[in-house]
């Protein structure tokens, strides 16, 4: 397969030593005004004390009536391409992970490559619920390993407060804002060693927007009955996201020829610190090994991986050569799974 690739490269003119695909540098971007449990408190029938014991959250981060998903999408490529020292001409590929686009078209992808001014490139969304991150980085990587693209722009990001019911109290402690992104590039030495994903549509109606789209447009009957937010079974939902997670780990630690004691941070979609807590165990990965700041900002679906890879790399927890392991699970159903070298 390889030699394949490296035939096709060398067609293309492509450098035929650099065939791996590497995290070049993170970025993210969090609206400053924070919504605690206390506020919440103040808007429906829970405590903080539910909320803590039940979720791990104390708080979230909700973007002013003037930013948008693209907002923060744009002041997290550009941090991440600061680091990365990969300038916007060079972008190929733009991916958003989104369920909460500006617009339901043009993509954020688009509004992103235009902010940026990355002429070059092409760009569009994914949507995969709070796995989307891990799609759009399979995809990211597909189009490099393909020869399409050396330099890959993912943007995980969301403003879920603009579709969460603040009259729901099974929902709406659960979700905030932000926008974490990864700048991809052709490496020499490994970086991604696996990403494997799933899907499940049988179990679509546990968690869904229900309307705004075509199947029931909006209407002033679809605002009357608050169609417009988010649905969700929680627990329901949080059985499945603990199978789905464990077992697409398992695959991805074992198609990255790696074995479980090899990881040195496990890094999962911050929905709530028991479904981590849960993967954890089952994957007999130890506490001091899991990345969580579920407590600062809440389910931010797409955006809750690369935000959190972002600060960790902030607090020093990556070093050259760590392995991540990666995992999400969201509305689709969706998961999936990644191992990388750092
Ligand atoms: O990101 C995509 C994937 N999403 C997720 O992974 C979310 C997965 N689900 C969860 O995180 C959890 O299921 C929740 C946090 C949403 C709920 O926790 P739970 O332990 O599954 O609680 P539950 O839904 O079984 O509800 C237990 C009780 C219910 O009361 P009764 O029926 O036992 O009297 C709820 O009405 O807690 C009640 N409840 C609340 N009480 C105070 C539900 N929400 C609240 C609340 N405050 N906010």
């Amino acid at each position: 397969m390889l030699s394949l690739i490296i035939s096709l490269q060398k067609l293309k003119g492509v450098s035929v030593a650099l065939s791996y695909v590497k995290i070049a540098g993170t970025g993210l971007s969090t609206p400053p005004r924070i919504l605690s449990n206390a506020d919440l408190e103040k808007m429906v029938d829970t405590s903080d004390e539910w909320i803590r014991t039940r979720t791990g959250i104390v708080e979230r981060r909700i973007a002013d009536p003037e930013i948008s998903t693209s907002d923060m999408a744009y002041e997290a490529s550009l941090k991440a391409l600061e680091a990365a020292s990969v300038e916007p001409k060079d972008i190929d590929v733009i991916i958003v992970a989104t369920v909460t686009p500006d617009h339901l078209f043009p993509s954020t992808g688009c509004l992103v490559q235009s902010r940026l001014g990355a002429k070059k490139a092409f760009a569009f969304d994914i949507l995969a619920g709070c796995a989307g991150f891990l799609y759009a980085l399979k995809t990211g990587k597909a189009f490099i390993d393909s020869g399409d693209a050396e330099t890959v722009l993912i943007v995980g990001a969301e403003t879920l407060s603009r579709i969460t019911d603040f009259q729901d109290r099974t929902t709406c402690i659960l979700f905030g804002d932000g926008a974490g992104a990864v700048v991809l590039r052709r490496s020499e030495t490994p970086g991604i060693l696996s990403i494997c994903l799933g899907a499940n549509g049988d179990n679509w109606e546990l968690l869904y927007l229900p309307a705004g789209g075509s199947r029931i447009p909006a209407s002033e009957e679809s605002v009357k009955k608050r169609l417009h937010f988010i649905r969700m079974k929680g627990s329901e939902v949080f059985r499945e996201a603990v199978k789905a997670m464990e077992a697409s780990s398992i695959e991805a630690i074992k198609k990255a020829n790696i074995t479980p004691d090899k990881i040195d941070l496990f890094i999962s979609h911050q929905a709530n610190y028991r479904i981590m807590e849960a993967v954890r165990k089952r994957l007999n990965i130890p506490p001091e090994k899991v990345f969580m700041n579920v407590d600062r900002y809440g389910n931010t679906s797409s955006a809750s991986v690369p935000i959190a890879l972002d600060e960790a790399v902030k607090e020093g927890k990556l070093r050259q050569g760590n392995i991540i392991l990666f995992a999400a699970f969201g509305a689709g159903f969706t998961w999936g799974s990644a191992v990388v070298r750092w």
